[in-house]
C-alpha cells in the first residue's frame, strides 16, 4: 500500500480549500523555512564529526571562519528567506536589532522572528535541539518593515512553528487551523505529513522543570512542584519528571504525550529566562491550537504586550488543565 505522500505544499493547498486565508504565500514561506531546516539538519547531524575531524578552531580547511552552530543556523535562516520577497523584516535571538531585508531584494507582507538554534548548549552531548519561528503580518506603513512589525502581541501571529533535530528531523507548525507535524525524509528531501491535527491531552502525567533552581522559586512554585510529587490516584500523581534542557524537545514531548513545562520567574531571573517573541509566543500559539494553554503564571502569554524583541517572560506551557492548576498555585490560590 503506497502511503499518502503529503508534502507541506500539498497539505497547505488542501487546507486552503477549507480556510481561504491559508494562502499560497504561507505555503511558499513555510517551504523556504523547510529548506533552511534541511540545511541546518545536515549541519547539526555532523556537528560531532566536525569536532572529531578537528575542523574546530577559528578556521576550517578552506580558511573560512568556522561559525558556532547557532550563528551558522542564524545565517542559514536569514539567507533562505532574505531574497524571497515574502518578508519585510526579520528578528533573531542572535542579533541585537531587527534585520532589514536588503535593499536589492523586494519587501513582502510578513515579519519573521526566530530562535535559530534552541538548546544549543546540548549540541556536544548529541541531545535534541531545535529552531523556533513566529510569523506576523506587516502592520507598518511604508515599503520596508520596521520594529513595530516585530513587536506585536502573540495573538496576532498568522503562523508559528518549530523544527526539532532529534532521532528524526520534524517540522511542526500552525497557520491558525490546527497543528500539523511533518517528518523529514532525507532520501526524497521532503518533509512528509506524519502527525495530522496534533491535539495535546487536556491533562498529562509529566512535569518538566529545572529543579536545580528550587531554592530560588517563590512559595507558590515550590508548593506546586511538591503537589505533583504527592501520591494521589485520583489525579495521576506523582507525575514523572522529565527535563531535557532543550525547550523545543521538552515542549514537543509534552505536545504529543501531555504534560507541563515550567520555566518560572525566580530570584535570579525575575522575568524568567525564556524569550517572549521567539520562544514563548510561537510555542504558545501552537499549544493553544492543539488544545493546550500557555501562561506567564499570571495571564495568557499570547496577550502580553511586547516592548522589546528580546524581552524575557516566565513560561508555563502544556496541557490545559495542568497549566490552569499551576496558575492557581503561582497566584497563591492553593
Ligand atoms: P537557547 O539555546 O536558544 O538559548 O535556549 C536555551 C533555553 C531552552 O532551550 C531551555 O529550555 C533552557 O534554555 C534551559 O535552561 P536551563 O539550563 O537554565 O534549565
Ligand atoms: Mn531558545
Ligand atoms: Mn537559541
Amino acid at each position: 500500500m503506497v502511503p499518502k505522500l503529503v508534502t507541506i505544499e500539498r497539505h497547505i493547498s488542501e487546507t486552503q480549500r477549507k480556510f481561504p486565508q491559508a494562502t499560497g504565500e504561507f505555503s511558499a514561506l513555510l517551504n523556504d523555512i523547510a529548506l533552511a531546516a534541511k540545511i541546518i539538519s545536515r549541519e547539526v547531524n555532523k556537528a560531532g564529526l566536525v569536532d572529531v575531524l578537528g575542523f574546530t578552531g577559528e578556521t576550517n580547511v578552506h580558511g573560512e571562519q568556522v561559525q558556532k552552530l547557532d550563528e551558522y543556523a542564524d545565517a542559514i535562516v536569514f539567507k533562505a528567506l532574505d531574497h524571497t520577497g515574502r518578508l519585510c523584516v526579520m528578528a533573531s535571538e542572535e542579533r541585537e536589532d531587527i534585520i532589514p531585508i536588503p535593499e536589492k531584494f523586494p519587501s513582502g507582507k510578513y515579519a519573521l522572528l526566530y530562535d535559530p538554534l534552541d538548546g544549543s548548549s546540548n549540541i556536544d552531548a548529541n541531545v535534541s535541539i531545535g529552531t523556533i519561528f513566529s510569523i506576523y503580518r506587516k502592520i507598518s506603513g511604508g515599503e520596508r518593515g520596521l520594529l513595530e512589525d516585530c513587536l506585536q502581541k502573540g495573538v496576532e501571529q498568522v503562523a508559528a512553528g518549530y523544527v526539532i533535530y532529534g532521532s528524526s528531523t520534524m517540522l511542526v507548525f500552525t497557520t491558525g487551523n490546527g497543528v500539523s507535524g511533518f517528518t523529514y525524509d532525507p532520501s526524497v528531501g521532503e518533509f512528509l505529513l506524519s502527525h495530522e491535527n496534533i491535539k495535546i491531552p487536556k491533562r498529562g502525567k509529566i512535569y518538566s522543570v529545572n529543579e536545580g533552581y528550587y531554592d530560588r522559586w517563590d512559595e507558590g512554585m515550590k508548593k506546586y512542584i511538591t503537589h505533583l510529587k504527592q501520591s494521589d490516584k485520583e489525579t495521576n500523581r506523582p507525575y514523572s519528571a522529565r527535563y531535557i534542557g532543550s525547550l523545543v524537545a521538552d515542549f514537543h514531548r509534552n505536545l504529543l504525550y501531555g504534560g507541563i513545562f515550567l520555566y518560572p520567574a525566580d530570584e535570579k531571573n525575575p522575568k524568567g529566562k525564556l524569550r517572549l517573541m521567539y520562544e514563548a509566543n510561537p510555542l504558545g500559539f501552537i499549544v493553544e491550537q492543539a488544545g493546550g494553554y500557555a501562561s506567564d503564571g499570571q495571564r495568557r502569554v499570547l496577550e502580553i504586550e511586547p516592548e522589546d524583541i528580546h524581552q524575557r517572560t516566565p513560561l508555563i506551557i502544556g496541557s490545559h488543565d495542568d497549566v490552569k492548576e499551576a496558575e492557581e498555585f503561582l497566584q497563591n490560590k492553593r
